[in-house]
């Protein structure tokens, strides 16, 4: 490892496929963000991961499987309730930590007793998995802590000739990352919000306990990998309610949608993650839009927050985690 190999971007399942069975990782696209791939039951594979992404071993991964019957593969007394959310949500975003079963390596968990499982809703990587006779540990192919890619073009601008293959599954549907919960027999709790919202969740289960996602300095433990400063761009982001308190010359503006109340002057280039406030499509939009700011250099940028419900609540989270750093440099 460390030596520069030429990465390539193509179609081919096969070829995808041949690298996993030798151990090397590969990017591949998911409903969600791409992911960065390898053998989750090689340490020798696993470990690849960790080195390509910069990522700390802490921080424990997600196993990707092809179907709800593989649960019992990897995870041991699993509540009937995990199996209901997995019927109803698979393939999906959705991500559920189990206990693990032994034969999941202590690398991808972090050395804890528990692993995360989750089927990805795309068409190509299901194709991939059921040519494999392993799950594949993936996280998000990004550098840790930068912005989560949603194309292949996102993943070669920063793991080019870092990684042999990227699978192209065209753009990600949803855009931001799954909703993982910790689920035990008769409660849910959500660890990070993401592309299934907790209205999708309590709808489906009005008679389950439902744990709010807790704010992020309060369960430091139960979710290792939420860092306060996740998915930052290089840029500046400040949520507009700051603008006042600002010294720095703002030089563009991140609007919910096209109905919002403008704020920016004709020195800021105004941006939409929505055209009339679909959920969705803000989602969808998020990390491509903050990818696009730091590319045409961007420097302080100004932002208003999604409505804090839907796919909303896991928007304004990664935008939170993306614009800590400034706003505790604000607050001290
Ligand atoms: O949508 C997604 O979930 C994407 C795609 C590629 O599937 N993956 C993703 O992986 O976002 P990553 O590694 O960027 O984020 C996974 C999160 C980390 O915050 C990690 O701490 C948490 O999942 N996690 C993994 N295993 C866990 C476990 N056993 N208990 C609690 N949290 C866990
Ligand atoms: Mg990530």
């Amino acid at each position: 490892m460390g030596l520069i190999k030429p990465t390539n971007i193509g179609t081919d399942i096969f070829k995808a496929a041949e690298f996993l069975r030798n151990n090397e990782t590969v990017a591949i696209p998911t409903e969600t963000v791409y992911g960065l791939a390898a053998n989750a039951l090689n340490e020798e594979a696993v470990a690849k991961i960790f080195e390509v992404k910069n990522r700390p071993f802490f921080d424990p991964l997600i196993v990707h499987i092809k179907n709800v019957s593989q649960i019992s593969l990897y995870a041991r007394d699993v509540p009937n309730l995990a199996l209901q959310l997995a019927e109803e949500f698979w393939p999906g975003p959705l991500t559920l930590v189990l206990k693990k079963q032994g034969i999941v390596p202590d690398l991808v968990t972090s050395g804890g007793d528990t692993v995360a499982l989750r089927m990805p809703n795309n068409e190509m990587t299901l194709e991939l998995l059921n040519k494999l006779d392993f799950p594949l540990a993936a996280p998000s192919a990004n550098p840790f802590t930068y912005v989560s890619p949603t194309s292949a073009a996102h993943v070669l601008d920063q793991l080019d000739g870092k990684i042999p293959y990227i699978l192209d599954g065209g753009n990600c549907q949803v855009g931001i990352e799954s909703t993982i919960v910790r689920v035990l027999e008769d409660t849910i709790e959500i660890l990070r919000p993401g592309g299934i919202s907790e209205d999708a969740l309590r709808d489906f289960l009005p008679d389950v306990n439902v744990v709010e996602f807790q704010e992020i300095t309060s369960s430091p433990i139960s979710a290792p990998g939420q860092l306060e400063h996740h998915y930052s761009p290089f840029c500046k982001l400040y949520p507009a309610e700051i603008y006042s308190q600002l010294n720095v010359s703002i030089d563009a503006v991140i609007y919910w949608s096209k109905d919002s109340k403008k704020k920016s002057n004709s020195t800021m280039e105004a941006f939409y993650l929505t055209e009339d406030g679909n959920f969705l499509e803000g989602s969808k939009n998020l990390f491509a839009l903050l990818r696009r700011l730091d590319k045409e250099n961007f420097n302080n940028v100004l932002f208003e927050w999604a409505p804090n419900e839907n796919l909303g609540v896991a928007i304004n989270d990664r935008l939170k985690r993306a614009s800590a750093k400034r706003v505790s440099i604000i607050k001290d």
